[in-house]
Formats: structure tokens, C-alpha cells, sequence
């Protein structure tokens, strides 16, 4: 299959996203036009590594560049101060250098991690992306977005430091568990809710064959969902205005989150999908789309076998004034106000600001009903 390769426009920072199968055993010749000399620092986690890191030191091998590892654990306790302290120590051990490049392999926790690491080790370097789930591959890798969480709240320091090149290898997601490549994929239905309802009926069509392993589904779902992202990011790095959008269902799935302890009662992914839903039936009591599109968005949801609605999450969940409280502390709030990502209709969201809460209330507590 052929590879698809994605600019982010961004001037003297542009990189492209190259999506395909068997990228990893090919990332030598993709790296090596970026290096000054043939070395380069690679941070994984200890999942990824037993998966992947042979694959990727035996490519680097057999075009003489020499290749040092550091394995952080997996999971989202790596993503604060003492792996960051340990990485950025360890790459300057390494006598990695500024015109040195470092490769982040793995999902988002790393990405988001190694690529903080990157913008502060010699005040930046430049470093790859080689992602390695379906989340990572659409949202975190393309961007520049990284950072760390602190007691205070996920992704709360970090800093906007664009990857050199991005590598998204289709055939590492035939590794995933079933429910991380669907918690991913609820980043995918994402970008077909918020621009572009062609690529929702698409998904409508094709996603449920796309999910039991099909490559070529599977590479056209990240070509169409980097395409997005790449145009948004391009348009508006930092934040200021459109790629907002990229947080639609996030609020909600940002206080489901933080009501579960961001741990595995709740993928990323699968609160997304939630907040989805809810941005939607939000949406329509709101008078702004119709009835049919937040039943459309919950039947495919329900079709591809995805957590839902609030009833899909196990056990306790504070009441809705409670929910509501944890969305006012989320971090994208301007002058106290809560913002949300709402929709016309499925392909057509934008940036409220000032939704009324007795309206979010509403919605949060039939949610929370609906959990019998
Ligand atoms: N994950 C949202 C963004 O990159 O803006």
C-alpha cells in the first residue's frame, strides 16, 4: 500500500506526517536526511519497547546510525516531573547535542513527555514522533502540543514544540487491545463530528470492518483525521481561535476523567466519545441541531461497541452540580466562563462561549438518570 504523506504548514517549523505500513522497519531512511550525524537518542515505554524497539534499532542498524534507548514505564504516571527529570538527564548523558534528534516511540503519555523533554533539553531540539497507537497516530503526535501533568491538573505545564517529522506505521495498531484501538478511534469520529460530515458517513460505512483490522480503512481513517488536524494546526498553532474545535467532548470527558482518577474505568478516547455525545444533546437543547444528530452520534458509538453514555462507565459518579464544578476547573476557561464545543449538526462545530448552566445541568443529570 502506498504511503500518504501530510504537510503541516507552519513556515520554517512545516514537517509532514507520513502514514503507512511498515514505517518502523523503514524509519532509518525517513530519519537519516535529519541528522547532522548518525545518531539518535529513542524514548519508549516498557510496553512499546517489547513490541517495537527491536524493529526500530535493527532499521537504524543497517543504515549505520547508532541508536541509544531509555524505557520509561507505560501508563500516564510516567507524564509528570520525575520521568521528565529522568529523560532530559539521561539525553544529556547521552551527549545528545542541539543539532542531535531524538525519536519519542509510543502513544500519546510519551509523545507528550519526550516532546517536553525536546523543547527544553539545549532549549530545544528537534525531535521525531513515531506513535504508536491510533490515538497518538490522529490527535497527540501532530501538533506540537507537549507537556507533563502536575498535581494540579492534567497537561498544565509544557510548551507548543513542533516534531521534525511524524511516522505512523498502520500495522503497529494490530498490536493495540481491542479497547485502546476503539478508545482511539473516538478521537477519529471526533474530527468527522467536527468538520466534515463526508468523513462521518464514511465512518459510518466503514469504521466497524476498519476496527477487526482492515490496513487500507485503517491508513485512509489517519490520513483523513491527520488531514484535519494538520489544516487546523496550520491555521491556528497556538490555540487562538480554531483549534478549539479539536476539543469538542472534551469538557465533558475532561470531568469524567477527573471524576474516575484518570485511570482504566475511563480511557481518554472513550470519554471523548462520551463527551461527544452529550456536546451533541447539549447541543439540540440548546436549539442548534437537530433531534437526529445526537441519536445518529449514539447509535454509531453503540454500533462500533463504545462506552456511550454516563451508564457505560462502572461505578460510582459524583451528582451533576459536582460534574459541573470539575468542568469549571478545566483549564481552557476564559475569564471564568465556561466554554464549550458545540455543533449546527454533525460536520459543523464551533466555540460557544457562556452556555447557560442550568442547560449543561439539565443535560448532565438525565445523563446521570439514565445510569438508573
Ligand atoms: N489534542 C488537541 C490539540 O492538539 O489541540
Amino acid at each position: 500500500m502506498s504511503l500518504d504523506t501530510i504537510d503541516v504548514d507552519l513556515g520554517t517549523r512545516s514537517y509532514q506526517v507520513r502514514i503507512g505500513q511498515g514505517l518502523l522497519g523503514q524509519a532509518a531512511e525517513h530519519i537519516a536526511p535529519l541528522l547532522h550525524r548518525k545518531k539518535v537518542a529513542v524514548i519508549t515505554d516498557d510496553t512499546v519497547a517489547a513490541l517495537h524497539l527491536m524493529t526500530l534499532a535493527s532499521a537504524l542498524e543497517a543504515r549505520g546510525i547508532t541508536m541509544t534507548a531509555l524505557t520509561v514505564p507505560a501508563g500516564e504516571s510516567s507524564k509528570g516531573w520525575a520521568q521528565l527529570a529522568r529523560a532530559t538527564e539521561w539525553l544529556l548523558e547521552q551527549k545528545i547535542e542541539r543539532r542531535d534528534v531524538v525519536v519519542a516511540l509510543g502513544g500519546g503519555v510519551v509523545g507528550d513527555l519526550i516532546g517536553f523533554a525536546s523543547a527544553i533539553l539545549r532549549r530545544g531540539v528537534r525531535f521525531v514522533q513515531i506513535p504508536t497507537t491510533l490515538l497518538a497516530q490522529v490527535d497527540s503526535s501532530v501538533g506540537g502540543k507537549t507537556g507533563i501533568n502536575t498535581p494540579q491538573g492534567k497537561n498544565l505545564v509544557g510548551a507548543f514544540h513542533q516534531p521534525s517529522l511524524v511516522l505512523a506505521d498502520i500495522d503497529v495498531l494490530g498490536t493495540l487491545a481491542p479497547r485502546d484501538f476503539l478508545a482511539g478511534y473516538g478521537e477519529v469520529v471526533k474530527y468527522g463530528l467536527l468538520g466534515d460530515a463526508a468523513f462521518y458517513d464514511w465512518l459510518e460505512t466503514n469504521a466497524p470492518t476498519m476496527a477487526k483490522g482492515d490496513a487500507a480503512l485503517r491508513q485512509y481513517a489517519v490520513k483523513r483525521s491527520v488531514e484535519m488536524k494538520a489544516g487546523i494546526v496550520s491555521r491556528d498553532e497556538t490555540e487562538e481561535g480554531e483549534r478549539a474545535l479539536l476539543n469538542l467532548g472534551h469538557t465533558f470527558c475532561h470531568a469524567l476523567e477527573k471524576a474516575t482518577g484518570y485511570g482504566d474505568r475511563l480511557l481518554h478516547g472513550e470519554g471523548v466519545a462520551i463527551g461527544c455525545a452529550l456536546a451533541f444533546e447539549l447541543s439540540q437543547r440548546l436549539g442548534l441541531c437537530s433531534q437526529e444528530a445526537p441519536s445518529r452520534v449514539r447509535a454509531h458509538l453503540r454500533a462500533m461497541g463504545m462506552k456511550v453514555d454516563m451508564a457505560d462507565i462502572q461505578g460510582d459518579l459524583p451528582d451533576a452540580e459536582a460534574l459541573l464544578a470539575l468542568m469549571g476547573q478545566d483549564k481552557k476557561v476564559v475569564d471564568g466562563k465556561l466554554r464549550f464545543i458545540l455543533a449546527r449538526g454533525i460536520g459543523e462545530a464551533f466555540v460557544a462561549s457562556d452556555v447557560p448552566s442550568d442547560v449543561v445541568l439539565g443535560v448532565l443529570r438525565d445523563a446521570l438518570r439514565g445510569r438508573g
